[in-house]
């Protein structure tokens, strides 16, 4: 079976390395590229941590930087659950990796305009490269397989009552990509929260072993103080692992499609994913929403790309 190419855009962020962890090694996945956006961290921060991540792991993977700021709002950053650095926890040698020095956009427009139509987008952080890219050159859109994104909910959100935090974080961004008639799929919280990396979890990882088992062990071990601390949950849930893991096998999830709409309207529903899970506004669905996965399967392929590292 052909690999599925594929461009990861992060802003690493605990879960953004895992899900770099499980692209850059699974037989299934063509990673293209790392675009790096403002998100969990400012952009210099979330930059370096993608560097780290590909630099301790031995990735070859060329990593760009993007956006440093939402398109609209007011810049936020989720250092509550990530920490300072955006990525607290490992301990890492000094980087000598360097970044392209292509922009993320010009990558991610010249990259899908040279192609067949075959490269998917897998955005785990704000949308603003995404956005961007699409703004300025609206002939992307037609070239994008699909869009595989961490963001949103169907439920309750996690920065506000009523938002998850990559849509937050740039609202804007997020109403032009779900308005793009690109195809798309979206992993919000109601599945991500599915996948809370308990610390049974993580001593599985660690005695996986290997480079990989090592990072991944100090990666979300910081994650149960402030993911405890903020939310009660017993560990981080590896939200944006899961875009990864639906490519790698989409019959392990049960996906819904729906009609869904981004609040941009100032209030408290303001990025908000508004999602119409029963259809009563009998718009056409622009969205596949991740519903639920086989948990079991989930951890067991974390387990298998761990041990890809040796
Ligand atoms: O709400 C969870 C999302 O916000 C994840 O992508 C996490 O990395 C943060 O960016
Ligand atoms: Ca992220």
């Amino acid at each position: 079976m052909t690999a599925r190419k594929i461009i990861l855009d992060c802003d690493p962020g605990h879960d953004d390395a895992i899900a770099i962890m499980l692209a850059a090694r699974h037989p299934s996945i063509n990673l293209l590229g790392i675009t790096i956006v403002a998100g969990n961290q400012t952009l210099d921060k979330t930059l370096v941590n993608g560097l780290h991540v590909c630099q301790a792991l031995n990735i070859d993977t060329p990593v760009y930087s993007g956006m440093p700021k939402p398109i609209m709002r007011q810049q936020i950053i989720a250092d509550n659950i990530h920490g300072e650095t955006g990525l607290d926890g490992p301990v890492f040698a000094p980087l000598t990796r360097k970044a392209q020095s292509q922009h993320a956009i010009n990558f991610i427009i010249d990259t899908l305009m040279a192609s067949d139509g075959d490269i998917t987008l897998v955005p785990t952080g704000p949308l603003t490269n995404i956005a961007v890219a699409m703004r300025m050159q609206p002939q992307i859109i037609p070239k994008i397989r699909e869009i595989v994104l961490m963001g949103g909910a169907y439920g309750t959100g996690n920065f506000t009552p009523s938002a998850e935090f990559n849509i937050f974080a740039d609202p804007e961004a997020a109403r032009v990509v779900f308005t793009s008639g690109a195809p798309l799929v979206m992993m919000g919280l109601d599945l991500t929260h599915q996948t809370v990396c308990t610390p049974n979890i993580i001593s599985r990882m660690d005695n996986a072993g290997g480079p990989a088992g090592k990072l991944f062990s100090a990666i979300m071990n910081f994650t149960l103080k402030t993911q405890y601390a903020n939310y009660g949950l017993e560990g981080g849930p590896v939200h944006d692992a899961t875009c990864v893991a639906y490519l790698i096998n989409p019959g392990a999830f049960n996906v819904q499609d729906m009609y869904v709409e981004i609040d941009v309207n100032s209030g408290p529903c303001y990025g908000r994913t508004v999602c119409d899970v029963l259809g009563v506004l009998g718009k056409p669905a622009n969205t596949k929403v991740g519903i639920t996965l086989d948990v079991p399967w989930f951890w067991d392929l974390v387990e298998e790309c761990v041990r890809m590292y040796h």
